[in-house]
């Protein structure tokens, strides 16, 4: 399947910062044989939508609504994101199940909502440094994915899966490319119990993703794309891990 490379800009940027890297991705992109998407924060989709229109950079949300509409003071809707041509949107990112306290069910219900809207999910899943030490791994991305299938099972083949390591992200710590692979290989089990379309769910890999280590972790068999977090943010590191991806 055609690799993925999607950013997450997390809470960075300013009407001039972005400007200057989406020009820089935009002349540095060439034919790039893979699907590029940038996740940014909601007030500035609107200057992506008019920056990116006709261009090969997907544009991304970080968050969304599990409610459709109504007194939800703060949320955004996914129509409301579907509107700026958001077409892939973060659930679950390990910062806001950390910082925001969202649940497994909360997690698949902004799963369900982005579905609803037309705009696929970024699952993302994954353990703590605590949590692997203790041997928890498999079972919490197990959790973490088991809620996204009871709730979505009928449209998981719309999704993409980002598996990030708490302990990596942020931190210069990358999981070994067979660290990945093999909570990679964990996930694809479940997700092949759940559908027949298995195979075509994209299973990207995050946590200090880098120009130097992205073409070893995206040769692993069941690794098929990058959430890139700070890389994100410098246009030759985000176009170099790119390049490993085309
Ligand atoms: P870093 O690439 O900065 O480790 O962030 C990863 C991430 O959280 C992407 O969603």
């Amino acid at each position: 399947m055609k690799k993925r490379i999607f950013g997450n800009w997390k809470m960075n940027g300013s009407l001039a910062a972005n400007a200057a890297l989406l020009d820089l991705l935009k002349q540095g992109l060439g034919h790039a044989d893979c699907e590029i998407a940038v996740c940014a924060p909601a007030p500035y989709l609107v200057q992506l939508q008019s920056l990116l229109s006709g261009r090969a950079i997907a544009i991304g949300a970080q968050d969304v609504s599990a409610q459709a509409s109504g007194a939800f003071t703060g949320e955004v809707s996914g129509a409301m994101l579907r509107e700026f041509g958001v077409r892939y949107v973060l659930v679950g990112h390990s910062e806001r199940r950390q910082y925001h306290a969202e649940s497994d069910e909360l997690v698949a219900r902004k799963a369900q909502a982005a579905l609803a809207s037309g705009i696929t999910p970024v699952v993302c899943v994954g353990e703590t440094l605590a949590q692997r030490e203790a041997g928890e791994t498999e079972a919490v991305v197990r959790r973490q994915l088991s809620a996204v299938v009871q709730r979505n099972g009928h449209c998981l083949s719309e999704i993409v899966l980002a598996y990030e390591p708490v302990w990596a992200i942020g931190t210069g710590l990358t999981a070994t490319p067979a660290q990945a692979q093999a909570v990679h290989a964990v996930l694809r089990a479940q997700l092949l119990a759940a559908t027949t379309a298995a195979a075509r769910i994209p299973i990207l890999y995050g946590g200090s993703m880098n120009a130097a280590n992205a073409a070893e972790l995206l040769a692993q068999a069941d690794i098929d794309g990058g959430l890139v977090g700070g890389a994100s943010l410098k246009a030759a590191d985000f176009l170099a891990i790119v390049a490993c991806a085309g």
